[in-house]
């Protein structure tokens, strides 16, 4: 689990520059100019299958947080939405969440089982996969695992857009985050390494994608703050929600904007470290 990202863990990892300026130059024009160049799309963008799309989406996490909030937004449109979860994953969460079962569709597999994952994907076609997973047990070769028969699946289904949560100083990108005192986080450096090489198997895949590279999680119940906005300067790391990301996600689905992107989050409006009650 990548808690070292998360509130809980905020004295351990200090504030970056860029987003000192964002927060404390909300009025100038240099903010004006950040804003206009970095900024793209922002979680008020109303999501595609709000419009009357009934894509076929399937969900990886869904029963996670980010994964419930994401299927959240998706029950109020018309998709058509598959749920991967393990046979013992607690579904009645999500379940509360869709009146309408029609639209909800149960698929059993262990991302970490090849062969499960082939049978539980076996004869379906979908037009979009969102991967809301997060890492269990600091297993520092999960995405190098899960990816191949997930992609190799995508393919074969049809997909047309895998948006993926990943996290910020993935890969090479951990190079523009010094200074902030992860290597203090033990493990961490190894798992950045394994969330580079998941989003590369994805880049290579032909499959089109969308990265959207989380950090600073606020509590899984912290309100849409409706500030947050996708960009792709990938040295930007400020805190965000689940709900924003959620609105943020169904935002690019099937939006030809967010294909072939890697998106860092920025929200100047939430204090970081964290206030808490
Ligand atoms: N939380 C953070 O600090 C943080 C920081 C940076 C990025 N992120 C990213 O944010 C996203 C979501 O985080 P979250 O905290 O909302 O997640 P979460 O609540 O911990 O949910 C994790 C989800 O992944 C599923 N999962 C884990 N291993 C699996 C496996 N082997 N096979 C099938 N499903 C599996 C879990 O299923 P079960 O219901 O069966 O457990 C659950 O649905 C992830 O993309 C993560 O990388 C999180």
């Amino acid at each position: 689990m990548i808690a070292d990202y998360d509130g809980g863990q905020i004295g351990l990892i200090g504030e970056i520059r860029v987003a000192d300026i964002f927060r404390g130059c909300r009025k100038g024009l240099l903010c004006l100019t950040l804003f206009f160049g970095l900024a793209t799309i922002t979680a008020a963008a109303p999501p595609t299958p709000e419009k009357g799309g009934s894509e076929r989406v399937l969900i990886l996490g869904g029963t996670g947080q980010l994964g419930r909030a994401i299927l959240s937004e998706l029950s109020a449109t018309n998709a058509q939405v598959s749920v991967l979860a393990r046979a013992n994953s607690d579904r009645t969460s999500v379940e509360a969440l869709w009146p309408d079962r029609s639209r909800l569709q149960w698929l059993t597999g262990d991302l970490l089982n090849a062969e499960e994952i082939d049978r539980a994907l076996a004869g379906h076609r979908f037009d979009v996969v969102i991967n809301a997973v997060r890492v269990e047990d600091g297993d520092i070769h999960f995405y190098e695992k899960i990816m191949p028969p997930l992609l190799r699946n995508a393919q074969r289904a049809g997909v047309r857009q895998f948006i993926h949560h990943g996290a910020v100083g993935a890969g090479r990108n951990v190079e523009k985050f010094q200074n902030l005192g992860w290597e203090r986080v033990p493990g961490i450096f190894d798992r950045l390494k394994d969330q580079g090489i998941g989003e590369d198997l994805l880049r290579g895949s032909g499959v089109p994608y969308t990265i959207i590279r989380n950090a600073r999680l606020y509590p899984p119940e912290a309100p849409a703050t409706g500030q947050a906005a996708l960009t792709e300067d990938d040295s930007i790391i400020t805190p965000m929600t689940r709900a924003d990301l959620a609105k943020l996600t169904l935002s690019c689905v099937a939006n030809a904007a967010c294909l072939n992107k890697t998106f860092h989050v920025q929200d100047a409006s939430l204090p970081w470290p964290m206030r808490r009650p």
